[in-house]
């Protein structure tokens, strides 16, 4: 991971290609949260008709998982693993799952179901507002 920007990561981040790949200019929102998520934040990350109840669905480019434990209760976490940073893989019987070694983590708050993992993942802010999700 020693490469330097390229030519063409400076253009993409110009004009209207960067409304596509959220070059993060910061805009002055104020947030100022320093974390980690690579989603920007107001994009929207999908309807919550994607969402099942009682599972999630993951968005490995923004590396958030996105679960409704609940009908109407939408919650999100860091994708990543807290065990060796693989993307966690699938969602199911209310588990976030990591194939990498066979973590297992609450759709409910992230709290590991299973190990090798040790710590929860990380909470990430969303916001719903009628039939989106967006990060926030
Ligand atoms: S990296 Fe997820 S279980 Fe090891």
């Amino acid at each position: 991971m020693t490469h330097t920007p390229t030519r063409r990561t400076v253009l993409l981040c110009t004009g209207t290609a960067a409304l596509a790949v959220g070059c993060g200019d910061g805009g002055g929102d104020g947030d100022g949260d320093g974390d980690s998520s690579a989603a920007s934040p107001g994009q929207e990350l999908a309807p919550t008709s994607d969402i099942p109840v009682g599972g999630g669905k993951i968005f490995p480019d923004e590396k958030i998982v996105v679960t409704q434990p609940e009908q109407g209760e939408f919650k999100a976490f860091s994708a990543v693993c807290t065990h060796q940073n693989c993307l966690v893989s699938t969602v199911r019987d209310g588990t976030i799952d990591c194939a990498c070694h066979g973590s297992r983590f609450s759709i409910t708050d992230g709290a590991v179901a299973q190990g090798p993992a040790t710590r929860p993942l990380p909470e990430e802010r969303i916001a719903v507002e009628g039939n989106s999700i967006r990060s926030a």
